[in-house]
C-alpha cells in the first residue's frame, strides 16, 4: 500500500521518451503523483526545457541521480526508464532502501542470467534477477501485485506475444516454424540521436534490421513458452518505420490441422481476452498503428491464407510498449483496477 492516499512515484530518466509519456500519464491519474525525476549529469534542468509542452503543468527539474536522493522523496514507486546496464546498477540500491521498482530496460526480463549475457552484458544483479516479476498483465497479474521488482516487457514482445501466447497455448498452430514479420516508429530506438535515425537517412526510408539477432527474439520465446508450457521457437524480423510512434507485427504460423480457420482463432483469441481491458480482438477491421496511437491498447485480429494461420497485432510502442504497461504494472501493485488513469 502507499504510503499516503496517493502513490508517490519517482521517474529515472524522465526525460527520455518513454519517460516523458509516463509523465503525462501520471499528471492525469486519480491516484498516483510525481514527486522527482531523476536523471545523468547531461541532462539536468527544468522538465518544461526539455519538453516545453509540460510548461505550467511540471514544475519539477530533473535532479542528478543518487540513491540516496530519490529516498528522500519517501516514494513508493521508482520507475527505471534508462537503459540496460545502467538499471540494474541502480537496482539493488533502490530495493535496499525499500523502494518498488519497475524497471523498463531488458535487465529483468530475462530469467536466465546465462541467456541474458549472451545478448547483452555480464549481469550485475542476480540477486534481483531471480526476484523480478515479467510484467506482462494478461498472463502474471497475480505475481505483479505482489511483486517488488516488475520487469516492464519490451515493445516488441509485448506485441508478438498477446497475438500468439492465446493461440499457441490452444493447440491451433505450431509451436516452431513462426515468423513475426514487425516494424516499429522511430522513437522505439529512444531519444539518442544516431546517423540511422538522421531525418535525410530515415525519411521515406523503410529498412529490416537486426536480422536473425534482435535482443526481442529470445524475451518473445521465452515469455511464449512460459506461457504456453511449449518450446516456442520464432523467426523476429523488425524493420524501421519512418514513423513517429507505433507497432505492428503481422505473423505467419504453421497450423497445427487442415481445419484450423481464421473464426477458430479469432473465437480463441476472444476468449482470452474477454476479460482484458486493453486488448482489443478486432473483426471486419485490421489493426493499424493509427488504431491504438496515444492508447494503452493492443489491437489483434487473425486471418488465414495459403495454408497458413495470419496475425495481426498493434499497439503503441510508446504506451502499452512502454509508459502504459508501466502504469497497469503500477495498478496492480498498488491494489488498484489495472484500468485506472488509463484508456
Ligand atoms: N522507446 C520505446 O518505445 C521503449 C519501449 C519499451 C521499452 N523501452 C525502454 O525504456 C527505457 C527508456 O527508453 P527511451 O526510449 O525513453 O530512451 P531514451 O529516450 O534514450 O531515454 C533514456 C533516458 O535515460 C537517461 N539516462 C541514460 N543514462 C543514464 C544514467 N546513467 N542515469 C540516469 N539516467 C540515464 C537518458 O539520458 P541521456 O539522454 O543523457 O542518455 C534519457 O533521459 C529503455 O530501457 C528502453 O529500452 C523503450
Amino acid at each position: 500500500m502507499p504510503k499516503s492516499s496517493r502513490i508517490r512515484v519517482v521517474l529515472v530518466g524522465g526525460s527520455g521518451y518513454a519517460g516523458f509519456e509516463a509523465i503525462r500519464w501520471l499528471l492525469r491519474h486519480p491516484n498516483a503523483e510525481l514527486v522527482g525525476v531523476f536523471g545523468p549529469a547531461s541532462e539536468l534542468g527544468p522538465m518544461d526545457g526539455f519538453y516545453p509542452l509540460l510548461s505550467k503543468t511540471v514544475a519539477l527539474a530533473q535532479e542528478l541521480f543518487t540513491p540516496d536522493k530519490v529516498a528522500a522523496t519517501q516514494a513508493d514507486l521508482v520507475m527505471l526508464c534508462v537503459p540496460h546496464k545502467v538499471a540494474m546498477s541502480y537496482v539493488p540500491a533502490l530495493r535496499q532502501a525499500g523502494l518498488r521498482v519497475i524497471d523498463w530496460s531488458a535487465d529483468y526480463r530475462l530469467a536466465d542470467a546465462r541467456v541474458y549475457e549472451k545478448w547483452y552484458c555480464p549481469h550485475t544483479d542476480p540477486a534481483g534477477l531471480a526476484e523480478a516479476v515479467y510484467g506482462l498483465p494478461e498472463y502474471f497479474a497475480e505475481q505483479i501485485k505482489s511483486a517488488t521488482l516488475v520487469a516492464n516487457p519490451g515493445c516488441y514482445p509485448t506485441c508478438a506475444v498477446l497475438a500468439l501466447a492465446p493461440v499457441l497455448r490452444a493447440g491451433l498452430i505450431q509451436p516452431e516454424g513462426i515468423v513475426i514479420n514487425a516494424i516499429t516508429g522511430m522513437s522505439g530506438a529512444g531519444r539518442s540521436a544516431s546517423l540511422r535515425d538522421h531525418y535525410p537517412e530515415r525519411n521515406e526510408n523503410f529498412e529490416p534490421y537486426g536480422v536473425g539477432n534482435h535482443r526481442h527474439s529470445p524475451e518473445i520465446e521465452q515469455t511464449l513458452t512460459k506461457i504456453t508450457g511449449k518450446q516456442v521457437s520464432v523467426l523476429f524480423q523488425p524493420h524501421l518505420c519512418p514513423m513517429d510512434r507505433g507497432m505492428l507485427c503481422s505473423i505467419y504460423a504453421e497450423p497445427t490441422g487442415k481445419g484450423v480457420t481464421a473464426a477458430d482463432v479469432t473465437t480463441t483469441l476472444q476468449a482470452a481476452y474477454a476479460k482484458a481491458p486493453f486488448v482489443r480482438v478486432r473483426t471486419g477491421l485490421l489493426p493499424a498503428t493509427k488504431h491504438v496511437a496515444g492508447t494503452n491498447f493492443c489491437d489483434i485480429a487473425a486471418e488465414a491464407a495459403k495454408g497458413k494461420v495470419i496475425l495481426f497485432s498493434a499497439l503503441d510502442n510508446l504506451i502499452k510498449g512502454a509508459s502504459g504497461q508501466a502504469i497497469q504494472n503500477m495498478n496492480l501493485m498498488f491494489g488498484l483496477d489495472e484500468t485506472t488513469g488509463l484508456y
